[in-house]
């Protein structure tokens, strides 16, 4: 006799899951009941202990809060600490670099989020030359292409892990290799696959490392983050920088700038502490039921929806081979703006994205019927919506 399904049981975890069919933790992970209690803590704290809250624990908890994620991340205690998102994060990396000199090339894909674009593209005004990748066909990014184009020009490689169009997972360790091998760095999106897909960024080796919790890490908004290689933290002196990252913060003292060591370099101006409160029992959650297992749950979840939608007729925008494909499935459907508003009307919670399609991300709370129903209800809608509008793909 088999007994309940463990991933399952954590569904009680998320109240969310009573009242719909939440397929869209790729873009909000559904908020477990624990963040209620944690943000009252901090409201406790604040108001119980006032101005001392600082040294109880707000003061820490980006470096603390940052070596419980590493756990997940692979990375070595002491090489994370926490900021608002990723285009802060990304901000503090490209204010490290100098593009005045020869070697001032970005090399990024068009796939990257385009938060991480913005940020490069802004760096052109600062001697950046910032050549992109164009993807051919919309879902994957040739590998090879993007190796030949990092040369002993690139200074810098932002990519992400998971793209977060068609979850395509990149060849991050022939990036690595070949950055390596030219003296360039690579700065790791990893947003899409942290906490759905099991990697260590001391294995890969990647320079730099951002991502936020929003998604599959269930933490919400405000609590990004950001790893530096433990022998790199002290060659860079970030221009986005703050008090936080000073040596003697408390001495307020007056003039440039005294990195302090270690991550609390890459810091800068009072950090945000309720989302450090909100985001634990998230990564709890995260690393008790395992990545792997989580892993192993969404290739078989994300397949069976593949094989089902495809049955139906619909073109999947997500690679048809697992191994090469993160949590998310993208179906291609007529109107699909229009199918995502439906989905949700009838509270089947996914998103769409424009060249792309409708975007679902079972998680490990999700059941079978879930994804089969889901898939069902997709073509019930769109078979009762006139044929000829274009698909997402096409617009
Ligand atoms: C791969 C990836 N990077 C970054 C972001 C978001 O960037 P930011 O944290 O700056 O909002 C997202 C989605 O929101 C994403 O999917």
């Amino acid at each position: 006799m088999t007994g309940p399904d463990p991933l399952l049981t954590w569904r009680k975890e998320f109240p969310i899951l009573e009242t719909c069919t939440y397929m869209i933790s790729h873009s909000l992970g559904a908020m477990p009941r624990g963040v209620r209690e944690k943000l009252t803590a901090f409201a406790d704290l604040w108001n119980e202990r006032g101005i001392q809250a600082w040294e109880d624990a707000w003061w820490e908890m980006p470096l603390t809060v940052g070596n419980t994620l590493a756990k997940i991340l692979g990375a070595a205690p002491g090489s994370v600490t926490m900021h608002q998102n990723v285009s802060v994060s990304e901000s503090i990396i490209a204010s490290a670099l100098d593009f005045s000199g020869p070697r001032n090339k970005v090399v990024y894909t068009d796939m990257n989020f385009p938060s991480v674009m913005y940020v490069w593209e802004a760096r052109r005004k600062l001697g950046a030359r910032v050549q992109m990748v164009a993807s051919d066909d919309g879902i994957t990014v040739d590998t090879q292409k993007l190796l030949d184009a990092i040369d002993e020009k690139t200074l810098v490689v932002p990519i992400s892990h998971v793209l977060f169009k068609s979850a395509f997972i990149q060849d991050v360790a022939a990036v690595v290799e070949k950055a390596e091998k030219v003296g360039a760095l690579v700065a790791l999106d990893c947003y899409q696959s942290t906490g759905t897909i099991p990697f260590s960024l001391e294995k890969l080796g990647v320079h730099f490392a951002l991502g936020g919790s929003v998604k599959w890490l269930c933490g919400g908004p405000g609590a990004g983050y950001l790893y530096v290689r433990p022998d790199l933290m002290g060659k860079f002196s970030p221009a986005v920088t703050g008090w936080a990252a000073h040596a003697r913060p408390f001495a307020f003292e007056t003039g440039p700038i005294d990195y302090a060591e270690g991550i609390r370099r890459w810091m800068h101006g009072t950090p945000a502490i309720a989302p450090l409160y909100q985001c634990q029992p998230g990564f709890e959650i995260i690393q008790t039921v395992g990545v792997q297992a989580i892993r192993e749950r969404s290739v078989r979840q994300t397949t069976r929806m593949i094989d089902r939608a495809r049955a139906k007729g619909f073109r999947i925008n997500s690679p048809l081979d697992s191994s090469r494909r993160g949590g998310s499935v993208i179906v291609d459907v007529n109107d699909g703006k229009s199918v995502c508003q439906e989905l949700i009307r009838r509270r089947f919670l996914v998103d769409y994205r424009p060249g792309a399609g409708v975007r679902i991300a079972p998680h490990f709370y999700n059941t079978d019927e879930e994804c089969d129903a889901l898939i069902d209800e997709i073509a019930a809608i769109a078979a009762s919506r006139p044929a000829g509008a274009p698909a997402a793909n096409r617009s």
